[in-house]
């Protein structure tokens, strides 16, 4: 079956997170994607690595289904090769410090220039301002894009968050824009510049703690747990905060993640006072409407646990989901990776590679009908360069052996 970008080709300069996201999902959707490394390879090959020799599992898990060269682009010939390249693809992406690409000598004046259709991305940590020079990583995106001052508990310091919002979520807001350049392209016939910083996607993704910013301005948040509000969103533990108030309850046997986040809806409450044995509350008006349980949401989530703690989280799932009332067990990694319907759904699939025997990495969560992803390995340093140097620029063999010698590639 064909793929969705089938015939789109992807010059990938990104290397650690957040742009190795993006271009992975755009490899699964079926474009050709040939990672650009430096001669060294992208610094997360030796990063983190659990087997002495071989490419660590930070580099295998982003860049699967890429094809790899190398090319030094601070070389004259390297440069030479690029413009000679940059013809031939239709979308490039980067995610260097600010800056790195122009000088390089290939600003994106200069880029239309060699390819007036090229789609060109850019993953930064700011946008145009006081931060646009400086360098970003993952927790100072959730610093700064309002995600770390609305985590944690309201007496404990701000935290990050395990999901990487500030990397991979950046990366999947360059691939919404990647694919909306590539269709406008489809009208215009001109390529044209994306660009995503890390700050603004993380800021997209807390939207709704400016809406509370906001509300704040007509009073006290009901929906948090909070007793004192001050000036600016407090950190509210595992409430919601929204429209249904929903909370982290313990369950047996009380291990670090014997936890069910519960939810409860209007419709929720009649179940819920049935299940916990406390069906005297089901008609009080004390209890039986949201807004009477508002200001007792803490009393409402204590008893629920209290029967919650005798049962495992998984038999609450069951139990809470008979009834239809939303909850999630609180999965642990090993949990995750050991979950029979997440590899049946191919989201945690095993795949071979030839230096660590198999890796087990996270699938495509994007499923296409006509476009099934199947994840295939991420290539060695270099895996690629005759293919493209020789079989595609008609690099002669012998001047890719003086090439690689000379540190060009
Ligand atoms: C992530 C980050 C902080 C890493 O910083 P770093 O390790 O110092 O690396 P940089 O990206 O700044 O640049 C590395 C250098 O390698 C050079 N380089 C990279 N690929 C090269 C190649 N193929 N050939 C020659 N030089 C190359 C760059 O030109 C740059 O050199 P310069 O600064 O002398 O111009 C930085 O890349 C960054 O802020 N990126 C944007 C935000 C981002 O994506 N952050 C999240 C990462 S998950």
């Amino acid at each position: 079956m064909g793929k969705a970008l089938d015939g789109v080709r992807v010059l990938d300069f990104t290397h650690v997170q957040s742009g190795p996201s993006a271009t992975q999902i755009l490899a699964w959707l079926g474009a050709d994607v040939v990672k650009v490394e430096a001669p060294t390879g992208d610094i997360t090959r030796k990063q983190l690595r659990d087997l002495p020799d071989a490419d660590s599992l930070y580099f295998t898990m982003l860049n699967c289904n890429k094809r790899s060269i190398t090319l030094n682009m601070k070389s004259e010939r390297g440069k030479e090769l690029f413009t000679q390249m940059i013809g031939k693809f239709d979308i490039m992406v980067e995610n260097f410090g600010p800056g790195a690409v122009d000088r390089m000598g290939f600003p994106w004046e200069k880029l239309q220039e060699l390819n007036p259709r090229l789609i060109y991305a850019s993953i930064k940590g700011f946008g145009e301002g006081p931060y646009t020079h400086y360098k970003a990583y993952e927790v100072v995106a959730q610093a700064m894009g309002g995600s770390m001052s609305t985590t944690g508990f309201e007496d404990g310091p701000p935290l990050a968050t395990g999901a990487q919002i500030g990397d991979s979520g950046t990366g999947m807001h360059a691939v919404a824009g990647i694919l909306a350049a590539l269709y406008q392209r489809e009208q215009t016939g001109r390529g044209q510049r994306v660009t995503v910083a890390m700050q603004h996607a993380v800021l997209n993704l807390a939207r709704v703690k400016l809406r509370d910013q906001q509300r704040l301005a007509h009073g006290p948040l009901k929906e948090y747990p909070n007793k004192e509000f001050g000036d600016t969103v407090p950190r509210s533990g595992n409430a919601s905060g929204g429209g249904q108030p929903g909370w982290a309850v313990r369950c047996a046997p009380g291990g670090p993640n014997d936890y069910v986040y519960v939810i409860v809806q209007p419709v929720g409450w009649e179940p819920i006072t049935q299940l916990i044995g406390r069906t005297d509350l089901t008609e009080d008006p004390e209890w039986a409407t949201p807004e009477a349980r508002l200001n007792k949401l803490d009393k409402m989530f204590q008893m629920i646990e209290e029967w919650s703690i005798n049962h495992s989280k998984y038999d609450v799932l069951a139990m809470l989901n008979k009834h239809n009332i939303p909850c999630g067990p609180i999965l642990s990694t090993k949990e995750i990776i050991e979950d029979e319907s997440l590899r049946a759904n191919e989201m945690v699939v095993d795949v071979p590679h030839p230096q660590r025997g198999t890796f087990t990495t996270v699938g495509m969560p994007i499923k296409l009908s006509d476009s099934p992803a199947e994840v295939e390995r991420s290539p060695l340093l270099g895996e690629h360069n005759k293919d493209i140097y020789v079989q595609e620029l008609g690099v002669a063999e012998e001047e890719l052996t003086e090439l690689s010698a000379n540190g060009v590639i």
